[in-house]
């Protein structure tokens, strides 16, 4: 049986961290060219939220990449679903995502879009498990951190259920 069974992170903490992240981010980037680029599925619900508390126009793109299953290793290459349009070369590149497991997906990206000729690339996430990292990617904006508990909500799914909801929600699978 699954159930979701408690709120990790209410509505009202997520749309307070939104927007300090959000003003941060303004502060640190006015008068620069920022491309936001959320990472979907998860990052969206976020991106949509995050995008709004910035107080400049930006230009939005997103990618989808491959996940890494329980058993990965740091040598895993991450496989591009769906790549960017915009052509980003000279630009400042914030990733956007909904949370940093082991940290592989981050530190892949940043490589690729420093790779691309990229002005700087930074990452911003709402959520971030730290016990779990397998690799010591810097967290330039990190919204909450959460222990090492299986999370939906937000962006974040189950099973590709759940990322509707409001919160974050601890999840409880198994029998
Ligand atoms: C989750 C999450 C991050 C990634 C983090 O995405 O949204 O993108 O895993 O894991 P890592 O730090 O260990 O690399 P997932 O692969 O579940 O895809 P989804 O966003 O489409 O649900
Ligand atoms: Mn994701
Ligand atoms: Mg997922």
């Amino acid at each position: 049986m699954t159930q979701i069974t408690k709120v990790l992170v209410s509505k009202d903490q997520l749309q307070q961290r939104v927007q300090e992240l959000g003003a941060e981010i303004s502060r640190d980037y006015e008068g620069k060219e920022l491309v936001l680029i959320g990472i979907l599925k998860g990052g969206a619900v976020f991106m949509s939220d995050l995008m709004r508390e910035i107080t400049f126009p930006v230009g939005v793109d997103y990618m989808s990449v491959s996940s890494y299953g329980a058993s990965s290793t740091s040598s895993g290459v991450i496989t591009i679903k769906k790549d960017i349009d915009m052509d980003i070369r000279g630009k400042h590149i914030l990733l956007v995502e909904d949370l940093i497991d082991t940290g592989l997906t981050l530190q892949h990206l940043k490589e690729l879009f420093a790779l691309r000729e990229a002005a700087s690339v930074r990452i911003c996430t709402i959520l971030s498990k730290p016990s779990r990292r397998l690799v010591d990617v810097p967290i330039d904006y990190s919204g909450i951190d959460i222990p090492d508990e299986f999370v939906v909500g937000y962006g974040l799914d189950y099973a590709e259920q759940y990322r509707n909801l409001p919160e974050v929600w601890i999840i409880k699978t198994g029998e």
